[in-house]
């Protein structure tokens, strides 16, 4: 047996059980180890990070070029064209309107960002108590005191509840799949709508954006909402003055088939608050992007944003930045990601039929699996049976990388895989996955106290 924690012991570990295999490199979709093992890494990096692939030579030689060149300058006297023509090039990239950029270091740094953004817009309205985010439960928008405050995943935050504040508001997420049974997909959207309209009213004076991804990633599996529920909730939040912040981070840079999660839903958003994908894994980074109506007052005002950290907006960034879109738009990333999405999916479905699959949803190659005690009435398994971790084992012993995540009902119970690999990704691959997950399903399904409830 591998001995534990040898390569780790410095590391402040997330398992301390933890018996990993060591990593040593990627090619495309796959993770290799020590033991020249390799993986098919269908996570995308927990996740949908690495969209282009691992170890991509354009994305390696322009990192390498600019970090000879100029990675970073004082951002208070000087500015540089590499920024310039990436920042322009970003705005081109995301839907009309939208022509104000700003770079940070990941999706936590985006979300707080862009909150802080929307909150500017409001001060520069002359708005002294727009004090308050209204997020949603069943959502993940980042790991930092705020992020975490905003964000409405109750695994995630109950440990920190000492230091929430808990000044913000949470609404019903638009979890279409696990509404009641006797209730019609509209009256659901209805319901939804008549919450969030009651919330607006009640704290209008309060409420300084909405935060939602567009299709919801770890927290619920991959979940899109009801068809109109994105515009009617932009008509309330247009009405009461409430800025929208569309949260991209693993949804961005074509994850999902098209460019913005959000253009599957006609936009309707203000900023685009976005990670991972922007950078495909080759530099810690994020961005907030923003449309003109945000810019218009803060402008106006005179005051710059008042936000900056030592590595927003520079060069190495930029040049990273710039070299991903080269390769989304050269490669046709996005529409590949719709294309092998639908072939993902398709075979993914053929898995309704083995015990445990609830559900297959997903759009691109954004994907889960919902694991379920019992399928007729979707009840999850037991919490403390640990299936999608169970499922997420059996299936890296077999060389493929899935991300289990739990919390899929009522933010505690429940389980679900996330499957978001690179957009490189093949039929050839996606039938490596399809036929690794079933194998590992049966397995687990297999054992004897699952086979009994
Ligand atoms: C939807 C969403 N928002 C925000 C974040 C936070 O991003 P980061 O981990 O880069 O800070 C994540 C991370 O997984 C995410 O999935």
């Amino acid at each position: 047996m591998r001995p534990r924690h040898v390569i780790h012991s410095q590391l402040i570990c997330a398992d301390y059980n933890g018996d990993y295999p060591e990593m040593v490199s990627g090619e495309g979709v796959y993770l290799i180890d020590r033991q020249g093992r390799r993986y098919l890494d269908a996570s995308g990096c927990t996740a949908a990070v690495t969209n282009l692939g691992h170890g991509h030579p354009r994305i390696a030689a322009v990192l390498a070029e600019q970090a000879r060149t100029l990675a970073v300058h004082p951002t208070h006297v000087f500015h540089s064209e590499v920024l310039e023509r990436y920042l322009g090039r970003l705005c081109a990239f995301a839907p009309d309107g939208f022509n104000h950029a700003w770079t940070i270091c990941g999706g936590t740094e985006a979300i707080e960002n862009s909150i802080k953004l929307a909150y500017q817009y409001h001060r520069a309205k002359g708005r002294t108590t727009r004090n308050r985010v209204l997020g949603r439960r069943g959502s993940y928008h980042g790991n930092s005191i705020l992020a975490l405050d905003v964000g409405g995943l109750k695994a995630r935050r109950d440990f920190y509840s000492g230091l929430l504040a808990d000044r913000h508001l949470h609404l019903s997420p638009c979890f279409p799949w696990r509404r009641a049974a006797e209730q019609s997909e509209s009256e659901y959207e209805d319901a939804l709508i008549d919450e969030a309209s009651r919330t607006l009213s009640q704290y209008t004076d309060e409420i300084l954006a909405f935060v939602a991804e567009p299709i919801v990633g770890a927290a619920l599996g991959a979940v899109a909402p009801t068809p109109r529920y994105f515009e009617r909730i932009a008509a309330l939040c247009r009405e009461h003055d409430v800025l929208m912040i569309a949260d991209e981070v693993m949804t961005g840079f074509g994850r999902t088939g098209r460019a913005f999660g959000c253009e599957h839903f006609g936009t309707h958003t203000d900023i685009l608050a976005c990670a991972k994908g922007i950078s495909g894994g080759y530099f810690p980074m994020g961005a907030v992007i923003a449309h003109d109506r945000v810019l218009e007052p803060i402008v106006a005002s005179g005051v710059p944003f008042q936000s900056g950290q030592t590595y927003s907006c520079i060069p190495l960034a930029a040049a990273v930045g710039e070299a991903v879109l080269d390769v989304i738009e050269d490669e046709k990333l996005v529409a590949a990601s719709a294309q092998v999405g639908i072939y993902l999916r398709r075979g993914l479905e053929t898995l309704l039929d083995r015990r445990g699959v609830g559900d297959v949803r997903g759009t691109g190659l954004f994907l889960s699996v919902e694991l379920v005690q019992d399928v007729s009435s979707k009840a999850p398994f037991a919490t403390e049976l640990g299936v999608a971790k169970r499922v997420e084992a059996a299936a890296l012993q077999r060389g493929l990388v899935t991300y289990a995540c739990r919390g899929t009902v009522e933010g505690t119970r429940g389980d679900h895989l996330l499957f978001a690999p690179p957009l490189v990704l093949t039929e050839a691959d996606a039938d490596f996955i399809i036929e690794t997950l079933r194998a590992s399903i049966d397995a687990v399904m297999a054992a004897p106290e699952l086979r009994t409830v």
